[in-house]
C-alpha cells in the first residue's frame, strides 16, 4: 500500500477542491447518495470513500490493511471530509454489524474485490443482512473473462470457476505505478521505484454467474448487470490506449471482450 500511495500526489488537495476519484460507471449505478448511509467494503486508501462522502453519503470504509486504513484516516482529517474508517476483515465486520443490528442504505465495493473472497455465499449473505429493505448493493469489478488472457492478449488461462485458489508468489505489484495517470487523478508522482512485494497473495477465481447467483441467493434482486469493453484506470494488457476520463481501451486490432462489469442489486 505504501508504494501505491507514494504515487498519488496531492490527493488531499484534489479532494478538498471538490475533485473525485470515482468513475462514471459506479456513479451511474449508485444513483442519488444524498443523506444515505453507505458502507464501502474493501475501501483501500479511502480516496473513493471520501469522494462518496462528497456526494452526500454518510460513509463507513472497511479494509483489512492497517496501512490503507491509516492513510484513509489521515486523508479524512487532512481534507476535513468526514468518514469512519474501520480496519477489519470483511467477513468479520459483516457478521458483527449484522449482530449489532446496524443497517445501511447502500453497500458499495469496486475494482479488485471478488478475487479476494474465498466464500461468495457468506459475503453476499453478509451484505444482504446489513442492508435496509429497499437498500442497494453496487459492485464494479474486473471481468473474469479478462483473466483468460496473458499480457499480450493470448488466450492463456481457463475462465475462472468455483473460487479456484491461486497463489501470486510475487504478491500484489505496484499496479498504481504501472497505470500511470490512470489511477492517480490528483497527478502521478514518481514515488517508490522497482517495488518488490515480500508477501505472496492468495486469490480466488470466480465466474460472473457465480457472483450473480450468490447475490440473488441472498435475497438481492439484480436490477442491472453491465459489462464494459474497457478498463477504468488500469492497464492490464499490452497496447492499451488511454481515452479522456481515465478510460483505457484495447488496441484496435483486438476484438472486444468485457474487461469490467457492474452490478446493482436491491434488497427486497
Ligand atoms: C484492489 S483493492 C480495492 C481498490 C479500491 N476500491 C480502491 O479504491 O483503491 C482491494 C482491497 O481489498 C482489501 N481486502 C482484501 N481482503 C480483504 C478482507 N478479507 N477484508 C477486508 N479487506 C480486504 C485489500 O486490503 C485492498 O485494500
Amino acid at each position: 500500500m505504501g508504494a501505491h500511495d507514494s504515487h498519488r500526489g496531492d490527493l488531499g488537495g484534489f479532494l478538498r477542491e471538490g475533485g473525485s476519484t470515482l468513475f462514471p460507471e459506479e456513479i451511474a449505478l449508485l444513483g442519488d447518495l444524498d443523506g444515505k448511509t453507505l458502507v464501502h467494503l474493501q475501501c483501500n486508501s479511502g480516496g473513493d470513500s471520501l469522494s462518496l462522502a462528497l456526494l452526500g453519503a454518510v460513509v463507513t470504509g472497511v479494509d483489512i490493511s492497517d496501512e490503507a486504513i491509516l492513510y484513509a484516516r489521515r486523508l479524512s482529517s487532512e481534507t476535513g471530509i468526514t468518514a469512519e474508517f474501520v480496519r477489519a476483515d470483511v467477513y468479520d465486520w459483516l457478521r458483527l454489524t449484522a449482530r449489532e443490528e446496524r443497517r445501511f442504505d447502500v453497500v458499495f465495493s469496486s475494482y479488485g474485490i471478488v478475487c479476494w473472497l474465498p466464500d461468495l455465499e457468506a459475503w453476499a449473505g453478509g451484505i444482504a443482512a446489513i442492508l435496509i429493505a429497499g437498500g442497494r448493493f453496487v459492485l464494479v469489478d474486473f471481468h473474469p473473462a479478462a483473466e483468460m488472457f496473458d499480457e499480450r492478449w493470448n488466450r492463456a488461462h481457463a475462465y475462472p470457476f468455483g473460487g479456484e485458489p491461486r497463489v501470486l508468489r510475487e504478491g500484489v505489484g505496484d499496479y498504481v505505478a504501472e497505470s500511470g495517470a490512470g489511477l492517480t487523478p490528483a497527478g502521478f508522482v514518481e514515488g517508490a521505484r522497482d517495488f518488490e512485494n515480500p508477501h505472496r497473495s492468495h486469490l480466488f477465481g470466480w465466474g460472473l454467474g457465480e457472483v450473480v447467483t450468490a447475490l440473488a441467493g441472498a435475497g438481492l434482486r439484480i436490477v442491472a448487470l453491465e459489462e464494459y469493453p474497457y478498463s477504468n484506470g488500469e492497464r492490464p494488457f499490452d497496447g492499451m490506449r488511454e481515452l479522456p476520463g481515465r478510460r483505457v481501451v484495447p488496441p484496435e486490432a483486438v476484438p472486444a471482450v468485457p474487461l469490467m462489469y457492474g452490478i446493482s442489486a436491491e434488497k427486497t
